[in-house]
């Protein structure tokens, strides 16, 4: 049976979390393998909003297994008061399990990144604030204390103290703040483990275990490919891969287990955070979006960056993710604007960019290269086939198929399940 992986081919926020909610009936579980609660994905069920950091956006259906696999890394009071969010609007949910290899975001993670992206100063990141860049730093650098950890006091209680005598030097001498008391951190992770004790599993083998079942398998990516550390727009990008090959690492599904790749754009461009944005609107155009899309973080409820539909740079991340098909969100914040601009390639010093650049500073010069396409007025939130939107709307999509040369299966005309057009 199939696993099919949703990933984000923008900078994040290109609306996965719902198209998650309206692919998951048809698969018997929802993995997140990436990422942490720097995450936001908004999931629309009638009136009701959710907005899921580290749930997986199939937490509503009664029947699903939902699974936080390793590559996830968690933070407890997040996870605690999203679960206590669902069980309160629902009686019924799905099953959740964590793995016992997630990673925790500790206390000085998220310290560390909030005096870390103050030492930056003009250089800032702009993190979510959320702890992620140390806590991965940990990972790598084989320090971290994994959910396992938590049910073997003496071990933890031994690398915890390893762990905050560095911390707190850091915290201390490097950034002058107050060091953190150890029993009040340790305590606290002990009681962790107890609310985390019936969720945790090998979530390996559990994964493995459905796939050889037969059940099919969806696997939630977070984050966008643009900020992957590797290929995306270094030194601003995330600290764990949103790319479609980090589902082997982040679930244990190997790559010859996952037979559908599914990438998700916006119908035109957002960017949270600093960092290179070329097709950015600053004002004008660029505020309209923001007020009509509701581009504010899902997580810090800073104003998302617009701008226009980036052909080379998604296509830059269409390679190395190779979708079978994409997702088009958001094509009814369009409306109403006269014309339609998309950046079909790049200039850098008068001369054709291949690709994106590796610096920052290349970035800075360069010239986005336009096609204008002709807009459409029509409200069409209410489309529900394709032959229901304006010519002028088919246009546009049919232009990004083909630019991008990768057919588009679905598209999405509000934040609402039935808002969908599947082509
Ligand atoms: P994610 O991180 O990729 O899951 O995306 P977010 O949830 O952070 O941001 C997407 C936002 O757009 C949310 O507020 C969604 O409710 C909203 N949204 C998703 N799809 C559509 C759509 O087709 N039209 C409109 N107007 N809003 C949408
Ligand atoms: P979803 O899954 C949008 C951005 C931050 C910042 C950079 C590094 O909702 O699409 P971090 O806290 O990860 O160290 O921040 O990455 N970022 C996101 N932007 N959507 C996200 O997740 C993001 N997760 C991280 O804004 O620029
Ligand atoms: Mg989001």
């Amino acid at each position: 049976m199939p696993a099919t992986v949703l990933i984000g081919l923008g900078w994040g926020d290109e609306g996965k979390g719902r198209i998650i909610d309206y692919l998951a009936p048809q698969h018997d579980l929802v993995v997140r393998f990436n990422g942490g609660p720097n995450a936001g994905h908004t999931v629309k069920v009638n009136d009701r909003v959710f907005k899921f950091h580290l749930l997986p956006s199939g937490m509503l259906y009664p029947d699903k297994v939902c699974v936080i696999a390793n590559g996830v890394v968690l933070d407890v009071d997040t996870m605690r008061r999203e679960l206590e969010e669902v069980r309160g609007a629902q009686e019924r949910h799905a099953q959740l399990f964590v793995s016992d290899r997630c990673h925790l975001i500790l206390p000085f993670h998220k310290i560390l990144d909030l005096v870390e992206e103050k030492a930056r100063g003009k250089r800032r990141l702009g993190t979510t604030g959320q702890g992620i860049g140390p806590v991965f730093a940990d990972k790598i650098s084989r320090k971290g204390i994994r959910v396992g950890d938590l049910f073997h006091p003496g071990t933890l209680k031994e690398k915890l103290e390893n762990l905050l005598q560095e911390k707190n030097k850091l915290l201390t001498l490097v950034f002058g703040e107050n060091p953190l008391d150890f029993y009040e951190v340790y305590e606290k992770l002990l009681e962790d483990g107890e609310f985390l004790r019936p969720f945790v599993t090998d979530t390996l083998l559990l994964l493995q275990k459905a796939y050889r079942d037969g059940k099919s398998i969806l696997l939630e990516g977070a984050q966008g490919a643009l900020l992957d550390h590797e290929l995306g727009t270094y030194p601003f990008v995330t600290s764990t891969s949103p790319m479609a090959g980090m589902v082997s690492l982040g679930s244990g599904l190997g790559p010859h287990q996952v037979d559908r790749i599914i990438g998700v754009v916006k119908a035109y461009a957002t960017r949270v955070g600093t960092g290179p944005f070329p097709t950015e609107l600053v004002e004008g155009i660029g505020q309209y979006l923001r007020d009509r899309g509701g581009e504010y973080g899902t997580t810090t409820g800073r104003p998302r960056r617009c701008g226009w539909f980036d052909v080379p740079a998604i296509k830059y991340v269409i390679y190395p993710n190779s979708p079978d098909e994409l997702v088009i969100t958001k094509l009814d914040v369009l409306s109403g604007l006269e014309e339609l601009k998309i950046c079909v390639g790049y200039h850098l010093e008068g001369k054709e960019f291949p690709g994106l650049p590796a610096a920052f500073e290349e970035f800075e010069k360069l010239e986005p290269v336009y096609e204008t396409l002709p807009g459409w007025k029509e409200d069409i939130s209410r489309a529900r086939r394709l032959r229901d939107l304006p010519r002028e709307a088919i246009g546009y999509i049919k232009f990004l198929e083909q630019a991008l040369e990768v057919p588009i299966s679905l598209v999405s005309v509000g934040p609402s399940r039935e808002q969908m057009i599947e082509i």
